[in-house]
């Protein structure tokens, strides 16, 4: 094994929701690790702002403000960054989010958006991006965000969860129909990670010093249901994605990784006062 296996240099990413939280952190070590990034980003001042991080690291990026609900609008972004750089090789399908409503509270309004923005997007960027990388001829890494929810009942998110779940079985049957063009096929499924939108911040350029930070309240909830003790660190799944779209990872494909702390695991166990794993709430 050589440092060289997590090289991506020469290498084209594009990102979904890359301005902020997630997808930046992903666009950002894809970077640092030498690709060039294009991301589509649906708030303008944040897709300014990661591609000048983009630029600071010594690496090409393209800014495309833009919604992933527009299919149109994603297969033009996506077919603006091959006319740019001449090829793809990495697809980060990762723009995503919710809004907490119990289900029949739901509107068809609401649960179309749900689906347009957390299914609906990945069929579409993956059906644009994949013929591009077919072309190629060298492979690719298409790389799915999608949450622990996807795996587990999540009242309140149950059209988010249900979309999260699709996702996660796109990626083993896309796997499986790529694996002959060396296109690998995986999703990352991170549990809660401290980003702008989980602090209910959508809008505006990414300030970390108001978005990042979580109460100290906050801090020790998350630690008794966390076996690691912290919440998720954007950068985190950064790293996730970095190695799999290297040939770190060659011989996988089709999987889902949990990024939680050990939460998916832990499934229902939590801490107690004296800091002692028990199954359900204290009595
Ligand atoms: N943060 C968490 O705890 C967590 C947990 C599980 C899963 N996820 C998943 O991770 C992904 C990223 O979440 P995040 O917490 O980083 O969110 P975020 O809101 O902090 O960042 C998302 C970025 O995508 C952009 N975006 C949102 N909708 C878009 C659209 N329609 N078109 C283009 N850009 C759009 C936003 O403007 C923002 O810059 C999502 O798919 C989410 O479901 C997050």
């Amino acid at each position: 094994m050589k440092n060289s296996d997590l090289d991506l240099t020469g290498q084209v990413a594009f990102v979904t929701g890359g301005g902020g939280g997630i997808g930046r952190a992903i666009a950002l070590c894809m970077a640092d690790m030498g690709a060039d990034v294009a991301i589509i980003e649906v708030a303008p001042e944040r897709c300014e702002q990661t591609a000048a991080m983009i630029e600071e690291r010594g690496r090409q990026a393209l800014c495309i403000p833009g919604n992933v609900m527009d299919v149109e609008a994603l297969q033009q972004a996506i077919a603006a960054t091959k006319e740019r750089f001449g090829r793809l090789d990495i697809l980060v399908n990762n723009a995503g989010g919710v809004a907490r409503r119990d289900f029949l509270d739901l509107k068809e309004k609401n649960w179309r958006r749900h689906i347009d923005l957390n299914l609906v997007s990945v069929v579409a960027g993956t059906s644009a991006a994949v013929p591009i990388m077919i072309e190629g001829g060298r492979g690719g890494a298409v790389i799915n965000v999608t949450s622990i929810e996807g795996s587990r009942a999540a009242p309140g998110y149950a059209v988010y969860a249900a979309c999260k779940a699709g996702v996660n079985n796109l990626t083993r049957t896309l796997a499986l129909e790529f694996a002959d063009h060396g296109i690998r096929v995986n999703t990352i499924a991170p549990d809660y990670t401290t980003t702008p939108g989980l602090r209910g911040n959508f809008t505006g350029p990414v300030d970390e010093s108001k978005w990042y930070e979580v109460s100290d309240g906050h801090k020790e909830s998350i630690a008794k249901r966390t076996p690691l003790g912290r919440p998720g660190i954007d950068e985190e799944c950064g790293q996730l994605a970095v190695f799999l779209a290297s040939s770190m990872s060659s011989y996988i494909t089709g999987a889902t990784i949990p990024i939680d702390g050990g939460t998916w695991a832990s499934s229902g166990w939590i801490r107690d006062s004296k800091d002692e794993w028990i199954l359900g709430p204290e009595a």
